[in-house]
């Protein structure tokens, strides 16, 4: 079963099911992740052997100002998964986020390590990752920086304003002191059949699937890297004829309601050797996903 069936994963994850799975995909309509009784009601119901849940709460900065509506989804509905799914005998993968770390370290964060969220979309999220832990058969699926063919992304809003500025000959100013790594839905899509053992052969060698996996594309970049890399790959991918001139501003010039981490790498090394997936550097990755768009 499968929650935020319309979002940028849940769209991801229906392209790629593999053979075998029956899905049952539910968007906002079939399920208002708010409402607890409605979570709980329907896995006693439909009994799945896995929730993934990929719905969430996403707004960083509106969630600021809806603190109550970010917990009961990001925070509520895993606690009612987990719940109901101790009762059916199901398992949950709680998909989260690299906003559970302050960012202050300066190297990439690994699965257990402490979190410290700075806002209350990552504080929300954490707790939700709390929930599912407290389930035996829980999952936490940590990722970061998530773009891909369709939705609201980062990716997909930096083409448009490409094509707009650089029409207008006016430079794009992107924040270049806020340093991750950017995942492409197909990656991740990948991960989280891997992480629920679809695709995995028993006699794959490789570590015992740790709890909490960590899972982005590879490398390292600051928005501003990745504004200018869009705008590189877009045009020859001919999706652009031109890019805008990208300059680098920091955080201070470009304020935002939530505060967000400065480096929140997350080190993928266990769960990639765990998952049995090999990386892909995120250049790579965003090439294939502007070449799909083309
Ligand atoms: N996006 C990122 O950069 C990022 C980074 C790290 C981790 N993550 C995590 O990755 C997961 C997938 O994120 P995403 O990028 O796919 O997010 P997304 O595109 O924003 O999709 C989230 C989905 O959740 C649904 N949703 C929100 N509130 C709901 C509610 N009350 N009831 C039912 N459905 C509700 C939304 O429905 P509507 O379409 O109807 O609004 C949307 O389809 C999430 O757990 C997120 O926290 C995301």
């Amino acid at each position: 079963m499968v929650t935020g069936a319309a979002g940028q994963l849940g769209q991801a994850l229906q392209a790629s099911v593999p053979q075998g799975i029956e899905l049952i995909a539910l968007t906002r309509q079939g399920l208002d992740l708010a409402d607890t009784k409605a979570c709980t009601s329907l896995v006693r119901e439909l009994k799945p052997d896995w929730v993934l849940n990929a719905g969430a709460y996403t707004a960083v900065d509106k969630a600021e100002s809806e603190p109550e509506l970010a917990q009961a989804v990001n925070a509520g509905a895993p606690a009612a998964f987990a719940e109901a799914l101790a009762q059916t005998g199901g398992r949950l993968l709680q998909v989260s986020t690299d906003f559970v770390f302050a960012g202050n370290q300066g190297s990439p964060y690994r699965p257990d390590q402490p979190v410290q969220p700075l806002g209350v979309y990552g504080a929300s999220k954490a707790a939700g990752e709390q929930a599912a832990l407290a389930l035996p058969g829980g999952q936490v699926l940590r990722t970061s920086w998530v773009y891909g063919p369709v939705g609201k992304n980062f990716c997909l809003t930096m083409l448009r304003l490409h094509a707009l500025k650089a029409a207008a000959g006016e430079p794009l100013g992107v924040v270049a002191d806020q340093v991750g790594c950017p995942t492409a839905t197909t990656t991740l899509a990948a991960a989280c059949w891997r992480a629920i053992g679809v695709g995995k052969t028993p006699s794959e060698p490789g570590p015992e699937q740790p709890r909490i996996l960590h899972h982005s594309d590879a490398g390292a970049a600051s928005w501003y890297d990745f504004a200018l890399a869009i705008g590189e790959l877009g045009v020859t991918s001919g999706l652009l004829e031109r890019a805008a001139q990208v300059t680098p501003i920091s955080t201070a010039a470009y304020p935002t309601p939530a505060q967000r981490p400065a480096y929140s790498l997350l080190d993928c090394t266990l769960s990639r050797a765990a998952l049995g997936l090999k990386p892909i550097h995120w250049r790579a990755a965003l090439a294939q996903v502007l070449a799909s768009l083309g």
